[in-house]
């Protein structure tokens, strides 16, 4: 069995500073196995902004794998935003741009899906999937997981959100090396599902899990969250935890399992029943 903390949307320079404070406080006496952090560190890729960033990451669980976002590309200055586009997140972050973590029982790539020719919507390239296809498949047996900003599909509720171009194309691929998770922010909305639920001819399933923003005033609707995620084999827990007004607590707990055809919601566990531990079957498919 693995942990992962996914925070995503940190929005250094849109900072929600108590909202900042209480993820700190949630986390402290957490020890995740790895903390995946899915891009969109600062608000406009401001040096003043990464250094904040960082500061923050250093206070919070490690390992960590940390990949860019849109916003941590320049936006306004035309020079640095075409041609050295992710010089500071290098220089301030981490210089690997497709980072990896890999223990004895769980592999966890990390690629780049920000562009410079766009400022909203995902790309990946040939090369970065051969990279992440031939790590993954060479990973007999772990439980297998991509980080990118962007996802590849959209949630229900917002299906014009930009997401990966080709994500389908994509999909396959991962499935065919046997990727068991997604994990992705961007649209700041909490989500996750099989990708079957959007492309149904896939024949494996991936679970897709998206975050919403952890610590930006940037929120759309959904209060500021990020998930605790349990793996194993055929075992997939996602617990989003929200913040609600002083800490962050659960709000909602889904349980997935996996067989052949791919992942299924078994049980999903709603913000009013958390305490009582009910838990109702719910879309068994
Ligand atoms: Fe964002
Ligand atoms: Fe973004």
């Amino acid at each position: 069995m693995r942990t992962i903390a996914h925070i995503s949307d940190l929005h250094f320079g849109r900072l929600d500073a108590p909202v900042a404070e209480g993820l700190i406080a949630d986390l402290a006496g957490r020890k995740p196995d790895l903390l995946v952090v899915s891009g969109d560190l600062t608000q406009r890729a401001r040096r003043r902004q990464y250094a904040d960033a960082m500061a923050f990451l250093k206070r919070l669980p490690s390992p960590q794998l940390v990949v860019p976002g849109n916003h941590d590309i320049p936006m306004f200055n035309m020079a640095a935003r075409f041609f050295t586009p992710v010089r500071k997140y290098r220089q301030m972050v981490t210089r690997d741009l497709r980072p990896v973590y890999e223990d004895e029982q769980m592999l966890v790539i990390g690629l780049n899906s920000a562009r410079s020719f766009t400022r909203i919507s995902g790309w990946l390239n040939r090369e970065q999937m051969a990279f992440a296809e031939a790590r993954f498949a060479a990973a007999k047996g772990k439980f297998k997981v991509l980080v990118t900003h962007h996802p590849f599909f959209p949630p229900p509720r917002r299906p014009d959100a930009n997401v990966i171009r080709g994500g389908e194309k994509y999909l396959a691929a991962l499935s065919a090396v046997e990727v068991d998770l997604v994990l992705s922010g961007h649209l700041h909305l909490a989500y996750h599902d099989d990708l079957r639920s959007h492309f149904k001819a896939s024949r494996r399933g991936v679970l897709s899990i998206q975050a919403g923003t952890a610590t930006s005033t940037r929120r759309r609707g959904e209060p500021n969250a990020y998930n605790w995620i349990t793996v194993s084999p055929q075992l997939c827990t996602v617990a989003v935890r929200a913040w609600a007004g002083k800490a962050f607590e659960e709000s909602l707990v889904t349980r997935y399992e996996s067989d052949e055809s791919g992942w299924h919601k078994i049980q999903q566990v709603p913000i009013d029943q958390v305490g009582a531990e009910v838990m109702s079957d719910v879309n068994k498919q």
